[in-house]
């Protein structure tokens, strides 16, 4: 259940390019696939994973092999080397999150990444800037102490 929303900023905005076409409309929103099967959040859930090509390649190694583009996710899972994503979302190192906690208290991955099953391309549409944390926090009477989200800032 998602225990609210923060402002979505204009989809139009283009996502970053990315090494691969992936798609999550047809992956998690087409075949329905969970976000879990490619994104975990180990030990403390500071940072989510993105799935090695090798779980790609369940379907693959079937799926569209002759593609260009699966052909190269297919190097990369021989090499085993990760995909070179390029990153849609990024806190500065001085910011304390968890993905663990938050999802603990109830909130859904649309409410900070937006609708992520009907989108192609990502970007970043979801509002991780100050204000969007602060609105939530207000939101749901969490505190927005300085030192909540930051170390003594100075
Ligand atoms: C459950 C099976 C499944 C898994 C797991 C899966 N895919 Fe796919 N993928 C598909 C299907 C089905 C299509 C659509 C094929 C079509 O258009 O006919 C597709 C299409 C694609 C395409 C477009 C290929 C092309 O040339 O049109 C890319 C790229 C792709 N997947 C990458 C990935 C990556 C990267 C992963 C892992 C992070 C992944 N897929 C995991 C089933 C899967
Ligand atoms: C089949 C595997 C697969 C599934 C299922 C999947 N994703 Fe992804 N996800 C990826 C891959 C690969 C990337 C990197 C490429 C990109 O950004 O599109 C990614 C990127 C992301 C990002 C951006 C990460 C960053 O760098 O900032 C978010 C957010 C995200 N996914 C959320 C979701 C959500 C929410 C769901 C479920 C609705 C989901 N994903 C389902 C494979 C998957
Ligand atoms: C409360 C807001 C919030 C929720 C809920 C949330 N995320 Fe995130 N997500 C973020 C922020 C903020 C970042 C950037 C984190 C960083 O750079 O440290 C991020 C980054 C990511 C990344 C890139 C890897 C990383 O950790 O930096 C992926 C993948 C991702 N999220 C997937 C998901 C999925 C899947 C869900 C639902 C299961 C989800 N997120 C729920 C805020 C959220
Ligand atoms: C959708 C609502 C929502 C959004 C958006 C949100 N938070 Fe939170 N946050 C919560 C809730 C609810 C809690 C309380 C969880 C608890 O007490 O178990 C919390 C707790 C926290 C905590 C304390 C727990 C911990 O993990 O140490 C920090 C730090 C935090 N949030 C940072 C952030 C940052 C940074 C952002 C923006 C990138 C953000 N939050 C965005 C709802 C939200
Ligand atoms: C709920 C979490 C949260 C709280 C509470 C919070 N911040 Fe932030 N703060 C953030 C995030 C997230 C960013 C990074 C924003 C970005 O990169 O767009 C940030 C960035 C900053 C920056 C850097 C600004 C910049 O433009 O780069 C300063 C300075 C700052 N915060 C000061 C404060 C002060 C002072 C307080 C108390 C009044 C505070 N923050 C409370 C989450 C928080």
């Amino acid at each position: 259940m998602a225990i609210g929303f923060i402002t979505v900023a204009s989809p139009q905005t283009p996502g970053p390019s990315q090494p691969l076409p992936f798609s999550h409309r047809t992956h998690a929103g087409d075949l329905k696939l969970q976000c879990k099967m490619c994104h975990q959040d180990p030990g403390a859930g500071e940072t989510m994973t993105i799935a090695a090509p090798s779980t790609c390649m369940q379907c693959h190694s079937a799926i569209k092999k002759d593609s260009p583009a699966i052909r190269k996710l297919a190097a990369f899972a021989s090499e085993g080397k990760q995909v070179p994503w390029t990153p849609v979302y990024q806190l500065p190192d001085f910011v304390h999150f968890s993905h663990k906690t938050h999802l603990d208290a109830g909130a859904a991955c649309s409410d900070c990444h937006g609708p992520v099953a009907t989108r192609d391309v990502l970007s970043k549409e979801g509002d991780i800037s100050m204000g969007g944390c602060m609105n939530c926090h207000r939101q749901k009477n969490v505190s927005i102490d300085c030192t909540f989200c930051h170390d003594q800032l100075n």
